[in-house]
């Protein structure tokens, strides 16, 4: 990687140079039982094959009494959860979801701010409540403090002082056991009728529940909350650092949405604003989150020369395919118009995986896309950035990739805030 500011950490640079030396697929003579796997139609092929018939784990209370849960398939409520996001996908769930970006953003203008921190927080709030709606304000405020908590601590990997440690994880377990009596309690009142049925995430659950059961249905719900504690706010940092210096980019967008208003957005994002759609499918291509993941083999897997067996693990790449020089032209460039569509053969099938794998791919892609696009709206319309030193921002490409030592102030520009609010 040849751009200054992007600084790539041990793990990414182990495997750049180990995929130079043993190819796409190698196990590690260093660890033994570790396959990497860097190609993207053996990677489509393991993963497949690897989840094919992934079940729910056991419910807790269940394994306390030394008994196994009725078997519950994955994929069923990942189909529930997609029939939903439809609901949640329309003109009026994104205006909610928009609206709720901007009142976060509107509360900290004029402030110095770690500007990672904000996008976070831009993103992460306001998808609570598709999750989880309904919710009191104090219950609320302790599911959005749980997830950020480990947001925290995610990044901690690279900014040190983002948490302190004697503090931060007694607090962080705590706020998980708080954060699930919410879940629990808002589930078991909408199974009883002492609470209204939601249109959000969490509805479709409480209808498996009487397979489900009680506890694997607060498990479904909170590894939503878990989903969304990593890519979705790195992406948006990721967004707001390029917006930063990607100065033409920035203009073009800037022409782009001021005839397209947040409300007209909502009805069709990446249909309403094309050059924005290509600058955040370029944002994540060249900063997809998380870089590598490591899976356990779940049961015997055979591709020609791959033979993998349960105690194993692979290792895959969305961040390495990205950034594959045999797959893409010139893949350290920042080229939004690759994704034009005249130019689209030079975008490999199978090599661009910003939300995963299938099966296991990403419940919320659209609504993670529609998102950025509303975060880019609001950056090139409503708001401006002011670094406090641009040329120290970096990206730090660690457990996620995201900015680092990003700060700046917030400004509303003003021509919106001429504007009625
Ligand atoms: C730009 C935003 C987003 C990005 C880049 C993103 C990316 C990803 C990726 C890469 C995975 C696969 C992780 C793995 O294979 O281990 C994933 C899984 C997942 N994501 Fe997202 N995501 C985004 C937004 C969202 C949103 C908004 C939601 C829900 C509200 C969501 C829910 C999930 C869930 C539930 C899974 C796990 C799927 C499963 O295990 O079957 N994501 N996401």
């Amino acid at each position: 990687m040849s751009d200054a500011a992007v600084k790539e950490g041990a793990s990414v640079q182990t495997l750049r140079r180990l995929r130079t030396e043993h190819g796409p697929v190698f196990w590690d003579r260093t660890r033994p039982d570790m396959l990497t796997v860097l190609d993207p139609q053996v990677t489509q092929k393991l993963e497949a094959m690897n989840f094919a018939d992934l079940t729910m784990l056991d419910d807790v209370a269940d394994v306390i009494r030394g008994r196994k849960s009725a078997p519950f398939d994955w994929h069923r409520l990942r189909a529930a959860w997609q029939g939903q996001m439809r609901h949640l996908m329309d003109a009026e769930g994104l205006r909610r979801l928009a609206h709720d970006m901007r009142r976060i953003v509107e509360a900290d203008v004029g402030r110095p701010l770690d500007l990672l921190w904000l996008a976070e927080r831009v993103s992460i709030d306001p998808l609570v409540t598709p999750i989880i709606a309904g919710l009191g304000p104090r219950a609320r405020r302790i599911v959005v403090a749980e997830v950020l908590s480990k947001v925290a601590w995610v990044l901690g990997d690279v900014d040190h002082d983002r948490i302190v440690t004697v503090v931060h994880k007694p607090k962080m377990i705590a706020l998980q056991l708080l954060a699930g009596l919410v879940v629990r309690r808002e589930l078991k009142g909408r199974a009883t009728g002492r609470r209204p049925r939601q249109r959000d995430l969490a509805d479709p659950v409480v209808d498996l529940m009487p397979t489900l059961g009680l506890g694997r249905a607060v498990d479904a719900v909170t590894s939503l909350l878990t989903a969304i504690t990593g890519s979705p706010g790195a992406a948006a940092g990721c967004l707001l650092f390029e917006l930063q210096r990607q100065h033409d980019w920035r203009a073009r967008m800037e022409a782009e949405l001021a005839g397209v208003s947040l409300e007209a957005l909502c009805e069709g994002p990446t249909r309403q604003a094309p050059v924005t759609a290509r600058f955040v499918k370029e944002v994540l291509r060249i900063w997809s989150s998380p870089p590598v993941v490591t899976r356990n083999v779940r049961t015997e897997l055979s591709l020609d020369e791959v033979k993998l067996c349960p105690g194993q693990q692979y290792t895959i790449s969305a961040y390495m395919l990205h950034h594959d020089d045999r797959d893409w032209h010139d893949p350290e460039r920042f080229d939004p118009d690759r994704w034009l569509s005249e130019r689209r053969g030079q975008c490999p099938h199978g090599s661009y995986v910003p939300f995963g794998w299938a099966p296991k791919n990403c419940v919320g892609a659209n609504l993670g896309m529609a998102q950025l696009m509303i975060l880019a709206h609001l950056f090139c319309t409503r708001f401006r950035i002011e670094p406090s030193d641009p040329d120290r921002a970096s990206m730090a490409v660690a457990s996620l990739v995201r900015p680092k030592d990003f700060a700046g102030v917030v400004h509303v520009r003003e021509a919106a805030a001429a504007e009625a609010p």
